[in-house]
């Protein structure tokens, strides 16, 4: 193994609940940003029992931006379905990921009060994980993203827990980065590997590679269906 090491613990941004929480929202940043736009965001969705974890992705090499180096959950070597990807680095990604719901289900928050979601980047690695997890969780949130190493599957989704978990998928259809294509065929892909009943796709007119007070609030909702307070407040 070498590169970054993807086994230390991530720094993160934290939105505590107003309350006990009672259930978590883990959301990865895309790439060369942090989590704390996102902090922020899911702070004005005032949902009093819900945690938001907002963890930053560590910096290295981006082979797509001439290797500068940024914050990147995995290399990325080009944004089409046929480029090839770094498949050891999404693996790395997706078990740090996984170490940080272990944390969380530590920290007394079961998994499948758990929603992992992400934008672009982390919506990519947001899918994957989830797919590949024998951790249950409550459903993935995947904005202007994409299904990577989708050739590996089904057989990379053959343990998993979440093949009837909700999912919220959301794209703009004016997307100059990851093209709307990329994220409808990503959706058929999808609904072959997960209770296609459970998946909703969103498209938002007009909007490029970036989020929307309207995608937010489909967010708020979902958020709502997929982790109501149960109780224990
Ligand atoms: C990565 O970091 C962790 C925690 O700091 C450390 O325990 C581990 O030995 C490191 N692994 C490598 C391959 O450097
Ligand atoms: C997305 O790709 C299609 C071709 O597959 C192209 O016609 C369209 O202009 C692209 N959209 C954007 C916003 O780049």
């Amino acid at each position: 193994m070498c590169g970054n090491n993807m086994s230390a613990p991530l720094s993160a941004s934290i939105v505590p609940a107003a309350r006990k929480a009672t259930a978590a929202v883990i959301f990865l940043h895309g790439l060369g940003d942090s989590g704390h736009g996102w902090a922020e965001s899911f702070e004005g969705l005032r949902i009093q029992h819900v945690k938001y974890i907002c963890p930053h992705a560590p910096a290295m090499p981006v082979t797509l931006n001439m290797r500068m180096v940024m914050p990147s959950w995995f290399d990325i070597y080009g944004l089409d379905f046929s480029s090839s990807e770094d498949e050891a680095g999404i693996k790395r990604a997706s078990e740090t990921i996984k170490a940080l719901i272990e944390q969380e289900v530590k920290n007394g928050i079961p998994s499948h009060r758990i929603l992992l979601g992400g934008f672009s980047q982390g919506g990519a690695l947001s899918l994957y994980t989830a797919l590949t997890t024998q951790q249950k969780l409550a459903g993935v949130v995947a904005l202007s993203c994409w299904l990577p190493l989708h050739n590996t599957f089904p057989q990379a989704s053959a343990n998993s827990a979440n093949k009837d978990m909700p999912v919220l998928q959301c794209h703009g259809n004016a997307d100059p980065i990851v093209n709307y294509s990329f994220g409808k065929m990503t959706e058929g892909r999808m609904k072959t590997l997960v209770n296609p009943d459970n998946y909703t796709f969103n498209t938002y007119q007009g909007l490029a590679h970036s989020s929307s007070p309207k995608e937010m609030d489909d967010i708020k909702h979902f958020i709502l269906k997929t982790l109501p307070p149960d109780g224990n407040e």
